[in-house]
């Protein structure tokens, strides 16, 4: 079986393409969407897209990992600087993930230099726009073939 990649979304990503695209570019969502899933088909390697806008939603998807996924590409937005309870469903599952963001989050508002998850993460990826997805799962998919 080939190995399965979840990459997972936070809020507000939904809304990529028209919203502040002087940081976040105007490609959507969809279009990384595709792009993800194309590289993942080259690399050999299954995927799964999920985004939401909801907490309690992101913590299920991180929880839903056990099991059925190999590692993960994490896009956790707002609630990388946030969220206790995404870094605690990140310590249970102790799935295998990059985490990425499209603007390079230490060239930004102090609080958010500051993610709660990237430590637990094998890497971080961040600043290099809708590429960070593509970098984040070539990340992944090198870390899981050399273990
Ligand atoms: C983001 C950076 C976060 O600070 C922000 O809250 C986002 C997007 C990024 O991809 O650059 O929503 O994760």
């Amino acid at each position: 079986m080939p190995p399965h990649i979840a990459v997972l979304n936070g809020p507000n990503l939904n809304l990529l393409g028209e919203r502040e695209p002087e940081v976040y570019g105007r490609t959507s969502l969809a279009e990384i969407e595709r792009a993800t899933r194309e590289r993942a088909r080259a690399l050999g390697v299954e995927c799964s897209w999920v985004q939401t806008n909801h907490e309690g939603e992101l913590v299920e998807a991180i929880q839903g990992l056990k099991g059925r996924s190999d590692g993960a590409v994490i896009n956790a937005a707002a609630f990388t600087h946030t969220s206790l309870a995404v870094r605690d469903a990140l310590l249970a599952v102790r799935v295998p993930f990059v985490e990425v963001h499209l603007s390079n989050i230490f060239a930004r508002e102090p609080e958010r230099r500051r993610s709660l998850l990237a430590d637990l993460a094998v890497g971080v990826v961040t600043g290099f726009g809708p590429e960070s997805y593509r970098l984040g799962l070539e990340g992944i998919v090198g870390y899981l073939k050399a273990r």
